[in-house]
Formats: structure tokens, sequence, C-alpha cells
């Protein structure tokens, strides 16, 4: 169909599921175990209520923020995800021309199928032409920590801005669907990536997943961390945190700047729940705790929809991350088909704001949503 007929989020991912490869769809679309996380990640932002106040001067509103630092047209972020090149020939490139042309931060994956300097080559100059689009590094810690010393030393000298450690997989979740497909590819940037990282063959009989993530060391632990900030003085982010406790540690813990509340798109435990249920008792214990201002809390899973981001915002995220909306608008339409993604979430948000009496982001208060049902199963 014609992109211009792609009204919503959801409509990409129907497109995708028709004209993907069966391999690309099932690594995409998986989650672990039942799905039951991945089903919550959606069905939670449905309870959640809005609480819209009316009478305010709407004629203007603006989306503009800042996410660690970085001025972005809106709350929302690229996520990470793997092996892009599944889904679209040039691979993560595309996301990040998108992110560029719409001032939108990309986290570029560890495990992306285009290398890192590839990936930042492809970033547009900054208005005014002081440097380059703000982007991320997600890290997958190696058990070769040297390995992991020069990838994340590279990305800051190439100018990323903040660093995103993934601590939900020291052990990669069930994706049966995905193991059920004999991962075959002859991509010759994810075969030398392989070597790289492992110096041995990977058992390729398994999925994409298991093919690609067997270097990612499951010894980590908060005692690494303190290694981790020696070399390097980005920002660090944990993502993937789960609960309260976990958050009031990570704000505890010397340099870092953040955390995601995350479960991975639904694809490491499942029957985990959902980043959008949990947010509230993560912020509530910051605030108790008195930590609220010491780290910047973002949230991703199951976002489709302006008011979902709102939602998150409200319950006091600084932003929300997108992972498979992306892969889907890529694989189908490309570039365009991103920039459209991005467009429709601006629009979606902005019309939101309108009704929900706000005009700009810092507007954005808790009392607005009614979170009575959230907890609901
Ligand atoms: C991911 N995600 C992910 N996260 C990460 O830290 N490193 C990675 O390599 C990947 N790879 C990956 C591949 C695919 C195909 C998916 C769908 C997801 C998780 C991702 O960053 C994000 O947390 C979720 O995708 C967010 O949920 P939604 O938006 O997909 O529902």
């Amino acid at each position: 169909p014609d992109l211009a007929s792609v009204l919503n989020v959801f409509d990409f991912e129907a497109i995708a599921r028709k004209t993907l490869s069966r391999e690309a769809w099932v690594y995409y679309s998986s989650g672990s175990g039942d799905e039951i996380t991945l089903r919550d990640n959606r069905q939670s932002f449905n309870r959640i209520a809005m609480i819209p106040r009316v009478l305010v001067n709407v004629s203007s509103i603006s989306t503009t923020t800042r996410l660690l630092g970085s001025h972005c047209a809106m709350p929302i972020y690229i996520s990470s995800c793997a092996l892009g090149k599944l889904g679209h020939p040039e691979g993560e490139v595309v996301l990040t021309r998108a992110a560029g042309t719409r001032n939108v931060i990309q986290m570029m994956p560890t495990l992306a199928s285009c290398g890192l300097d590839e990936m930042l080559d492809a970033r547009r100059p900054k208005e005014g032409g002081d440097g380059w689009q703000d982007t991320w590094f997600q890290l997958y810690v190696n058990s070769d920590r040297e390995v992991t010393k020069r990838v994340v030393q590279h990305a800051e000298k190439r100018g990323c801005k903040g660093l995103f450690v993934t601590v939900d997989a020291p052990w990669l979740g069930r994706r049966e669907k995905d193991m059920r497909v004999k991962y075959v590819d002859d991509a010759p940037d994810i075969q030398k990536r392989e070597t790289d990282t492992n110096g041995k063959l990977v058992n390729r009989a398994e999925g994409a997943a298991r093919a690609i993530s067997s270097f990612i060391d499951s010894k980590l632990a908060w005692s690494d961390l303190s290694w981790l900030a020696s070399i390097t003085s980005l920002p660090i982010v944990l993502k993937g945190i789960q609960c309260a406790e976990d958050a009031v540690r990570a704000a505890r813990t010397p340099r870092i700047a953040g955390i995601v509340v995350s479960n991975h798109g639904g694809r490491q435990l499942d029957t985990s729940r959902s980043g959008i249920e949990i947010l509230p008792e993560v912020m509530d214990a910051l605030n108790a705790a008195g930590l609220k201002r010491r780290i910047e809390v973002f949230v991703d899973g199951g976002v489709r929809r302006g008011t979902d981001v709102f939602k998150a915002l409200a319950l006091g995220a600084a932003g929300v991350g997108i992972g498979r909306p992306t892969l889907y608008a890529m694989s189908t339409y490309g570039q365009a088909g991103v920039e459209r993604l991005l467009d429709i979430f601006k629009e979606e948000l902005e019309g939101c704001m309108g009704l929900m009496g706000v005009t700009k982001i810092s507007e954005i208060r808790r009392d607005m949503v009614d979170t009575k049902y959230l907890g609901a199963r």
C-alpha cells in the first residue's frame, strides 16, 4: 500500500507481517515463553485512562524536550534492536538518517548489522553547524572486557552522548518462534562480528537470537559498574530495570545517570510486568529516597500511540523508547517509512496534548491519568 495510506503505527506491523521474510518476521515479532509479557506491554497502556482538562488555550503546542541533555523534537527515542539487515538491505543506517531528519535520538545497538562507524557516518550535521545529530550507544558487555573497553571508548570518541548498558539479558530469553526457524544468513559483516567478538563459530541452528548473543557476559554484576565508569565519562544508563529496589540501587550508584524501565520488549523473562506498570512504584521509591533528581527515568515496551507517550510522561518518565515499530517501518518503506512513523507519533502526541489541555511537555502531570485499573489482570 501507498505510504500515505498508513495511518497509525499498527498499520506498519500489519504490512510487515505480510511482506517480511519468515526469518525476519519471527525474529522481530517474537516474545519469550507464552508471550504474556509481550501482550501485557500493550494491555497495560490500554488500562490507563486519560483525565483531560478543558478551557485551556491550546492553539500552539510544543513537543520538544531534553533527554540526557540533548534537545529532541519529542520525548521519544529509537531503541536499539539487533539485526536491522534482516528487514532492510541497508540496515540501521536507515534509522540513523530518519532520526536525523526528525531530530530524534537513535540508540545504536552493539548487535547492529551495520558497523558503529557506518551508523555514525550517516549522522546529519546539526542545525547551526555545531557537530552531528545526537545519538546513544547500547552496550552488551562482552566476556572479553578489552573488547568492551575498545568499543565504549570508540563510541565516546566519536561523539555518542549516552551509554545504555543492557542489564536484562545475562541469559537469553526463550523465544520459541525464533528458535524454530533455522538462522541462515550470508551477511558478511554479521559473520565478521561473530568472529570479532567470540573468536569462535556460533550455533546457527537455533534461531537468530542465539546465533548472535553468545558473547554477552553473564557474570556482569553491580560491582562491575565502577569499572565501566572508569573507562568512560559518558552518562551511563541501565537498560532493563524492573523493580523499585533496583531503581533505587541504580540511583545510589556513582555515575549512573539514568535507568530504562523495560522488559526488553517481552523477549526476556515471560510473565514479568510491563514497564509502564512498574513505573509508578519506581518513581514513588525514588521520591521517597530523595533520589528523583539524581537520575533520568525512561520506559519502553508496547508504546504505539501518542496517548501512550503522554501516559508514560505523566507517570514520571522523561522519555520513551520504541523498538519494533521502527523495524517494521524501516523494513516496509525504508527511510520514508521511519520518517512517517515518527511524524505519526508526533501528530498523535500533539493531538493528545491539545485535548488534555497541555501545551508543553513540562505541563504533563501525574493527576492527568487514572491508573486505577493498571494492575488488574
Ligand atoms: C530488541 N531489544 C534489544 N535491546 C537491547 O538492549 N539490545 C538489543 O540488541 C535488542 N535487540 C532487539 C531486537 C528486536 C528484534 C527487538 C524487537 C527488540 C529491545 C528493545 O531495545 C526495546 O527494549 C523493546 O523493543 C521495546 O519494546 P517494543 O517497542 O518493541 O514493544
